[in-house]
């Protein structure tokens, strides 16, 4: 399924989005959280990696990953490079980010994986990795014969989107979940922060839905930038 519209506007805004809920998600864990550390005896410090890193480096790079080809006018194969790395950077990003929310758990002695968003969390990782295994294997290196490349090619779309979601579910049930806890613990309900939080949320959302109109926009096709014949 393809919409007869060219990718050009939907691109630009996903990227304007992007940086508009990156700068958010910062204010939120410097400003008003106090800031980042890998090393601190205030172990929220710690903490605030997770978000700062699940958002820019996973949801965001990995966005820009997937419209990639959409968005840049440059040749097949050097797209396809592009396409490969950033979701690399995306993955490894991710994990680093997983890793300082089980830290943080660890060292303020809290139970870890008891919440939909964490289980969820650990789904999505995992199905992002295998994607990101199996398009190398096949798409770059050795390369599947030309029949199993073009038969997957759809179903690599679909799992990508599908995961995709799935990534932009879980992190809207991490704001949700950060938020409660801060609610519960005094910050107002109608402050400065909670609006802040609840707005980077659905930035993050419209991210989310114009990554995903990229997708489905129709690329020329005179101008190879597709990837729809890899
Ligand atoms: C797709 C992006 C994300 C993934 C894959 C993800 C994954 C995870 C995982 C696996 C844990 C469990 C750590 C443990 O049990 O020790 C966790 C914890 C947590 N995450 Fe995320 N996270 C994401 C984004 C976010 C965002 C944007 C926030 C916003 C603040 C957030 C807030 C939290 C909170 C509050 C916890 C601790 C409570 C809990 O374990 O549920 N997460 N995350």
């Amino acid at each position: 399924m393809a919409l007869g519209t060219r990718p050009f506007p939907f691109t630009v805004v996903a990227h304007v989005l992007g940086i508009g809920a990156a700068i958010m998600v910062l204010v939120w864990c410097i400003n008003f959280r106090g800031g980042l550390a890998w090393e601190s005896t205030n172990k929220s410090l710690i903490f605030n990696i997770h978000p700062v890193l699940m958002l820019i480096g996973f949801i965001i790079l990995g966005g820009e990953a997937i419209i990639s080809y959409k968005a840049l006018p440059l040749k097949k194969e050097v797209k396809k490079v592009i396409h490969l790395v950033l979701h690399a950077v995306a993955l490894i990003l991710g994990i680093v980010g997983i890793y300082t929310a089980f830290k943080f758990h660890n060292e303020s002695s809290i139970a870890n994986l008891y919440s939909l968003h964490s289980w969820l969390g650990i789904g999505v990782i995992v199905l992002y990795a295998l994607q990101w295994i199996y398009g190398f294997l096949v798409f770059f290196f050795p390369g599947a014969p030309a029949g199993l490349r073009s038969d997957s090619l759809p179903w690599h779309v679909f799992f990508g989107a599908f995961v995709y979601v799935l990534a932009l579910a879980t992190s809207l049930l991490g704001f949700l979940e950060k938020l409660t806890f801060l609610e519960t613990s005094g910050i107002t309900k109608y402050g400065m922060e909670a609006f802040l939080v609840n707005f980077t949320a659905i930035v993050t959302l419209l991210f989310g839905a114009f990554v995903m109109l990229s997708v489905l926009s129709q690329a020329p096709p005179e101008d190879d930038f597709s990837y729809s014949t890899i």
